[in-house]
């Protein structure tokens, strides 16, 4: 059903209505690729795509897809019976808790920074999160100590976690730094046990002192600050899948 499109901003709680009025007459709204300016125009939120900023707006009727760049200190967790922060409370819209019930898809720990993605799509979260497909995920990884040569193989050749031996990964060294006492490693897996890189790290005797991850498949967090997120558009979605 078609609606004036700041009333459909403000009814996203993007922001109110006429705030939305002075963003539209600013040129900051987009309808199918097109700036709009005119304050009469109606979409139909079923068929119109609406950029604001050049972010994709969520409309509650469709599928909702949220990059989210997290920062160490929240759980990846609707609701936390500790009462820890959890990374809800980073989505908000102008101060304003975004209105679609998402959920993390896969995990961080508390202590991990990094990519996450959030959605309401019950069949992408079962793809992206099922090891068949072995989507993979791309970690800085700061451990203590100097690396050696012989511990980059046995990570890359597959480790014991405990019960479990882990799949070939990538693993290169970024930066060694003797004066800090601390090795820089870029680790890739396409598996995700629970705490992996940590205990991959930890199975060649290396404490991990601080986990980001960078990447899942091609898609990264360059562009966003931590703490801060974005809806995907349509096109990165399908290139994840
Ligand atoms: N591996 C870990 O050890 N922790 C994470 O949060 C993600 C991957």
């Amino acid at each position: 059903m078609e609606e004036r499109l700041q009333k459909f901003l403000a009814n996203q709680g993007i922001c109110s209505r006429r705030k939305a009025e002075e963003r539209i007459l600013e040129g900051k709204v987009k309808v199918n690729g097109q700036v709009v300016t005119e304050l009469g125009t109606k979409i139909d939120p079923e068929k119109d795509e609406i950029l604001y900023e050049d972010r994709p707006v969520a409309n509650q009727m469709e599928k909702v897809y949220i990059l989210l760049n997290k920062p160490i200190g929240y759980v990846t967790t609707v609701k936390d019976q500790f009462n820890r922060p959890t990374v809800m409370e980073l989505l908000k819209i102008h101060g304003k808790p975004i209105k679609t019930a998402v959920v993390p898809v896969g995990r961080l720990d508390m202590y991990t920074s990094g990519l996450l993605i959030l959605s309401n799509d019950g069949d992408f979260i079962y793809k992206i999160t099922h090891p068949k497909h072995e989507i993979t995920k791309t970690y800085q990884v700061t451990v203590r100590g100097s690396v050696t040569k012989e511990e980059i193989e046995k990570l890359k050749q597959g480790v014991d976690i405990g019960e479990y031996i882990t799949k070939p990964a990538e693993v290169r060294i970024m930066k060694i730094e003797e004066e800090k006492g601390i090795s820089r490693l870029e680790i890739t897996i396409h598996e995700g046990k629970n705490r992996q890189v940590r205990r991959m790290c930890e199975a060649v005797g290396r404490k991990v002192v601080a986990l980001h991850r960078s990447k899942i498949g091609d898609m990264n967090v360059k562009d966003l600050k931590l703490g801060q997120w974005r809806y995907l558009s349509k096109r990165e979605i399908e290139k994840l899948l």
